[in-house]
């Protein structure tokens, strides 16, 4: 039982399922049942575990306003006031330009989600989650942007019957449903290109602390966006030469970025269509950062085959996005991201083994999955040619 895959495939057999289906059959007759609940919540012993059960219950049906109130707080600029220090209620009623008494609905709601925090009758600072929130500007552009992911979710069931033709998400992600992705100008990239820029540091980081890139001579970042990996690899690896394939208008954003970090002599920018067109050769390392789970089966299958053509034998692949069923971050993958990208009209999350199957399939070979310290962020998948 050494080998932890092993023991996965253990877990996935027929008859394990089959135990546990039962389990949780017996499982679920109880906590159904209001004469278990009453008595679980009267016993000392079990009331903390009925007390979390019910709480967790509760934010899953009232996740939506907890993300609206989020919202609010983030386009009133509220974490920014309040990063400066601690604030009372009539200070920050006329930053806000809001009477005192939503002001105050406001922060006491914030409050209790620990965005802010409470010093006294009326003075209020920044809470735990706040802190974190103001801290990552990537953070804060996710959250304004949702508010066309709430509207696009606003009939889920639509969605799922694919009956919502005017998804706003489809439109911002310009690339995922065009017929013609590269001749979308500026007007049509500038938008995601500076949200995925923003939200960008913590996935570089995470990959550079997980994957020794170091080793390498030269990477090839496709679907690289405005070179914002490639520039935080640039900085930490002086020698390392760099390359950037994108949409053109997205490519010749990246060429004015490395112009200005002073760095064009060793990072150059490729414009043109990854599934067709032939991707530039001479890296021994390439990269797709958030890029498959965009796409569908087919393409992603093209992209793999595409890659596999511009390495060398030996030359190496990471895939790094968030991913399905990974361990302590189920709700981002599958949840998230599954109706993220189904208001977005174009691919599905994937889990590590059904990517390293695709690749295998492509003729990758030592296809493996390594261990991110943030799953929520990333996962990460290294495989070569041989
Ligand atoms: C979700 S963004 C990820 C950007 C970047 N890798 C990151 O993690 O910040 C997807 C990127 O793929 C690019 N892209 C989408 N379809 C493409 C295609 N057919 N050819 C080239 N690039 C494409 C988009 O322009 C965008 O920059």
């Amino acid at each position: 039982m050494g080998d932890p895959r092993g023991f996965a495939r253990v877990l996935e057999s027929p008859i394990v399922n089959k135990i546990r289906e039962k389990t949780s059959a017996t499982r679920n007759a109880l906590l159904g049942s209001l004469t278990f609940q009453r008595w679980a919540s009267a016993l000392p012993l079990t009331r903390p575990v009925a007390q979390r059960r019910a709480r967790e219950v509760f934010d899953l049906c009232a996740g939506f306003v907890y993300s609206q109130i989020l919202y609010a707080c983030v386009k009133l600029q509220l974490f920014q006031l309040l990063s400066g220090g601690a604030r009372n209620l009539s200070q920050i009623s006329s930053a806000l330009n809001l009477a005192p008494e939503p002001t105050r609905r406001l922060l006491d709601a914030a409050a209790a989600l620990k965005l802010v925090e409470r010093f006294g009758a009326d003075r209020y600072g920044l809470g735990p989650h706040g802190a974190v929130i103001a801290g990552n500007p990537g953070i804060l552009k996710m959250i304004e942007h949702h508010a066309m992911l709430y509207a696009d979710l606003s009939d889920p069931v639509a969605l799922l019957r694919g009956e919502r033709k005017d998804a706003a998400l489809s439109s911002y992600w310009a690339y995922a449903t065009s017929t013609s992705a590269t001749d979308l100008a500026d007007a049509r990239i500038s938008e995601y290109t500076a949200l995925m820029a923003a939200s960008q540091t913590l996935i570089a980081e995470e990959i550079l602390a997980t994957y020794p890139i170091a080793q390498h001579r030269c990477l090839m970042d496709v679907g690289g966006g405005d070179g914002t990996f490639v520039r935080a690899v640039a900085a930490k690896i002086p020698s390392i030469e760099l390359k950037v394939f994108d949409l053109p208008a997205v490519a010749e954003c990246a060429r004015q970025k490395f112009a200005s970090a002073g760095i064009s002599q060793r990072a150059t920018a490729h414009g043109g269509n990854f599934f067709c067109d032939p991707l530039p050769e001479g890296a021994d390392l390439i990269s797709l950062v958030r890029i498959i789970h965009d796409h569908d089966d087919e393409p992603v299958r093209k992209l793999f085959s595409q890659v596999r053509r511009a390495l060398r034998p030996g030359g190496k692949l990471i895939v790094a996005e968030p991913m399905s069923g990974s361990r302590r971050a189920e709700t981002v993958g599958d949840a998230y991201f599954g109706f993220y990208l189904m208001a977005m009209g174009s691919g599905r999350p994937r889990s590590a083994s059904e990517i390293i199957s695709m690749l295998q399939r492509e003729g990758f070979t030592s296809a493996r999955e390594i261990r991110t310290r943030m799953p929520l962020q990333t996962s990460l998948i290294v495989t070569e040619v041989s």
